[in-house]
């Protein structure tokens, strides 16, 4: 039996109906538009349903993404799904969820923990999976109602956070140019409370108390996330890139985490990547965590501009803090 590839054969995304605009925000918080989008180029965000979990959102982005792979839900062998706003804390887990709801059965399934940077955590597996002959057809989901964990009195995180779900199926080939090039996926802990809901968890389990402090929130050290963000972003990306021997210039479609403009830019022009190549999706999604990256590949394939073939750089950073890179050729089945 001769090497197996994970290849990247499909993608599909959902985004709730409800939009909040800049302009709701300033009645709701101390904030304006002209703030919002200086600092972090985002204009509206989409806001799931009251009656919307996570789960529902994973459910109908990975329908799309499955049925654009050409492939029965009998062909799923694996589904990993990223997520930080889980249906439930803490089980069962949402990709057992999304399992019952699509019909997939007697098939393992399993949530990853690593904030903005899980859908590329969630590939690399995808990735160990199948080239170890483990898997077939791995469904790859990235979904958040990040909604359900904002403190919408709080100006400095809740106008930057958005809902919505992207999916992937990612097969396995033996056709090592349809095979995902590279993953780097990475963490330090030593900055954990850079990015954290301090509950429900083992550490403050729920109580009374803890909700009247607010920590089911998300809390943020925002200007230092930002700096650490755009230093290991641009290392990491020109270490990638360098290690494959490729060109910043090499690749169509730069899809950078959506968390903040500046970030992208920040890291884009230490690149020396020109504007058509930077997927941007930051002002219409805002940063929508693990979803962010699937639902902005969705994008640029619904537009018509992403081909087979070609390749992809895909980079992120968030809570844990976890940060990766990948770069990836879209390879849909012929
Ligand atoms: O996705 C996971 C990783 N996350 C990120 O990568 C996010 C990284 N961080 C960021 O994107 C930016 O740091 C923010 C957008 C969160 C904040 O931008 P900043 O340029 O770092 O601003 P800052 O936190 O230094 O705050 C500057 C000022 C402060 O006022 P003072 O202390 O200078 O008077 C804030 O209170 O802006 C104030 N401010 C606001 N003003 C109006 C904070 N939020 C708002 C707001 N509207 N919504």
């Amino acid at each position: 039996m001769g090497k197996v590839y994970a290849a990247f054969r499909s993608i599909g995304a959902y985004v709730p109906q409800k939009v909040l605009t800049n302009a709701d925000f300033e009645k709701m918080v101390d904030t304006s538009d002209e703030w919002i989008v200086k600092r972090t180029g985002i204009k509206e965000r989409h806001i799931a349903d009251k009656d919307e979990a996570t789960s529902d959102m994973a459910a109908k982005a990975a329908k799309i993404a499955i049925e654009r792979a050409g492939l029965d839900i009998e062909d799923i062998d694996l589904v990993v799904l990223a997520t930080v706003t889980p249906d439930y804390f803490n089980m069962p887990s949402t990709a057992c969820l999304v399992s019952e709801k699509l019909g997939i059965k007697n098939v393992q399934a399993f949530d990853i923990s690593a904030a903005c940077s899980g859908f590329v955590y969630a590939l690399s597996v995808a990735k160990a999976f199948i080239e170890s002959g483990m898997k077939q057809n791995v469904l790859v989901i990235g979904a958040e109602k990040f909604s359900s964990i904002v403190d919408y009195t709080d100006r400095t995180t809740c106008v930057l956070f958005g809902d919505g779900a992207g999916a992937a199926v990612i097969g396995a080939t033996k056709n090592k140019e349809e095979g995902f090039l590279d993953i780097h996926a990475s963490a330090d802990g030593t900055y954990w409370d850079f990015l954290i809901t301090p509950s429900p968890g083992s550490v403050n389990p729920a109580s009374c108390e803890a909700i009247e402090q607010g920590l089911q929130y998300v809390k943020m050290k925002g200007n230092e996330t930002f700096k650490l963000a755009v230093k290991t972003l641009t290392k990491d990306v020109k270490e990638i890139l360098k290690k494959n021997n490729l060109e910043a210039g090499d690749i169509p479609h730069f899809v950078p985490h959506q968390a903040n403009y500046r970030i992208i830019k920040a890291v884009g022009d230490s690149l020396g990547m020109r504007d058509d190549q930077v997927v941007l999706t930051v002002h219409k999604y805002g940063n929508t965590s693990a979803a962010s990256i699937p639902m902005a590949i969705n994008d640029i394939y619904e537009e018509g501009r992403l081909k087979s073939g070609e390749m992809m750089l895909l980079d992120t950073f968030g809570g844990g803090l976890t940060w990766a890179s990948a770069l990836i050729p879209f390879a849909p089945a012929k």
